[in-house]
């Protein structure tokens, strides 16, 4: 009896333990050697105008010379307010009449920024959107597992205190966030769980806004305070991120 007892309760440990919420996909490595070739942008959907289409033009004649991978997106994917409804027509104008070049014709995997969040957050994400252009997958957070990288995507809109306290004359899409502190505390359980269990040889973050930046909008205090201490624990080889709109890279001693 007491045996039967314990082995049940050791069952409900293991099971509640490794119960993460958070979407896991696989985008097998295709090169012989093992190695992954990608692009990231962030910051970009604006119909084609400040430079985007330059800017993607050139990312079509890196990724030919990369033979990349795939593409990551570190969110504000549509300005100013995101999208509408699934059926914005920003989503062609910004995303599948920009990138056109045959070597961005490759998945992309987005995350959201502060102002996808001043739009419909749900058609954002939205399976409509991959219908209409296969390359699209966009959600809150995420893992994706790759040859010798497992990327963790985090949505790091709900950290940010002011959006919530000081939105200006912006309205934010809240749906399914609120009550934010659960949604913060459960996805950075499911994070550090997720870290923990993973055996990658390289562990990459992926997030909207800055933790450490010397960028217009500085550090991120409510991420160096609730996120940064999990991926140190977890020894994350690098965080990626976007927001600034300006080149830096940051390192540590550690
Ligand atoms: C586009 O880039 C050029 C420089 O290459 C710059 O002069 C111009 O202001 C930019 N356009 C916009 C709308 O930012
Ligand atoms: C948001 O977009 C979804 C999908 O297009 C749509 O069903 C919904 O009505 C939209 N919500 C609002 C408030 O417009």
């Amino acid at each position: 009896m007491f045996s039967v007892r314990l082995i049940f309760l050791i069952l409900c440990i293991f099971f509640n333990g490794s119960l993460s919420k958070l979407e896991r996909l696989d985008h097998p490595v295709t090169k012989s050697d093992g190695s992954l070739n990608i692009l990231v942008v962030g910051d970009w959907g604006r119909q084609g105008g400040f430079n985007q289409s330059l800017v993607a033009h050139q990312m079509g004649i890196v990724g030919e010379q990369l033979d990349i991978d795939f593409v990551i997106s570190v969110g504000d994917n549509f300005y100013d307010d995101g999208l509408k409804g699934d059926t914005d027509p920003a989503f062609e104008a910004s995303f599948s009449h920009i990138y056109t070049h045959p070597s961005l014709q490759k998945q992309w995997y987005s995350v959201l920024g502060n102002h996808d969040y001043r739009g419909n957050v749900s058609a954002q994400l939205s399976h409509v959107l991959t219908q209409k252009d296969w390359r699209w997958f966009c959600r809150r957070s995420f893992v994706l597992c790759s040859g010798m990288v497992e990327f963790f995507f985090v949505d790091t809109n709900p950290f940010v205190e002011k959006y919530f306290t000081d939105p200006e004359d912006h309205t934010y899409d809240w749906s399914n966030v609120l009550p934010r502190d659960k949604y913060i505390s459960n996805l950075l359980y499911d994070l550090d769980l997720e870290m923990k269990k993973s055996r990658a040889t390289w562990k990459f973050v992926v997030g909207h806004h800055g933790i450490k930046t010397a960028g217009q909008h500085g550090v991120t205090q409510e991420l160096v305070d609730q996120l940064l201490p999990i991926l140190e624990e977890n020894k994350v080889d690098l965080y990626i991120n976007g927001h600034d709109h300006c080149l830096q890279h940051i390192g540590s001693d550690r």
